[in-house]
């Protein structure tokens, strides 16, 4: 069955690599998997193919208006954007995210039937201390109460151990297994709808083989190996 894949360019590439990234999707990319590419605002007009369907890494929390530097929801759905990145670590660590602008960047993404990925994932110190289940148990439940089933099943969550992203260290099969199935759980007794739930964090070619081996597994966020459109592509026929 088709996994989603999904490509997070953060704040990287320049507009003269744009023509070669696309270039180089049409010819390597296969049709293996469902792909969203979320590249930078400013590139989101140039990436137009067949081969994926493009999302964004952030929205802001405003309707359209005066909000200077901010890009919204209604802009992004006319942009043909289909998929938002929300509540990315970088963007609760850097920029002091909270669950309640979350909530609010959610309530955005169903307003104008954009699909979140909500990012959750556990600190170093969460991990060592054994309180992942606890952070994640509490991040959900605040994030999505309020929400209406109707909402809560159009989105995707990604499961990103804070540790993992961008270290090259990924948890075992086993602990990736259990935690989707506890995030499934959690999502299904409290809401009573299913999710897909990706995994990302140091995603690559070199540790594909084990990720595909992840049973529930609906997919993956790739950041820095989907920089380089063969690399990501080649990933995406591995898994
Ligand atoms: P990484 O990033 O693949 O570079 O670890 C993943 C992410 O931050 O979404």
């Amino acid at each position: 069955m088709k996994k989603l894949v999904v490509a997070n360019h953060k704040a990287n590439l320049s507009m003269s690599d744009i023509g070669d990234y696309i270039f180089n999707i049409n010819t390597n990319l296969s049709d293996k998997h469902n792909i969203v590419i979320c590249p930078s605002y400013i590139h989101i007009p140039f990436f137009t193919s067949e081969k994926f369907e493009l999302g964004a890494q952030d929205v802001s929390i405003y309707d359209n208006g005066s909000y200077t530097g901010e890009v919204t929801s209604e802009q992004l759905k006319s942009s043909n954007v289909k998929y938002v990145i929300v509540g990315h670590s970088e963007r609760r660590e850097l920029f002091d995210e909270k669950e309640n602008i979350i909530k609010l960047k959610l309530k955005q993404c169903f307003k104008n039937d954009l699909i979140p990925i909500l990012c959750v994932g556990e600190t170093k110190d969460d991990k060592l201390s054994n309180r992942t289940s606890q952070v994640l148990r509490r991040t959900l439940l605040e994030t999505l109460n309020g929400f209406s089933k109707e909402d809560l099943s159009k989105l995707v969550i990604a499961y990103e151990p804070i540790w993992s992203i961008g270290t090259g260290i990924t948890p075992t099969i086993k602990e990736i297994e259990e935690i989707i199935s506890f995030i499934k759980d959690i999502i299904r007794s409290a809401y009573k709808v299913d999710v897909k739930v990706l995994y990302g964090g140091s995603v690559k070619e070199e540790n594909i083989d084990k990720l595909k081996e992840v049973g529930n597994l609906d997919g993956l966020l790739i950041g820095g190996a989907s920089n380089n459109a063969i690399t990501f592509s080649k990933i995406v026929d591995l898994f």
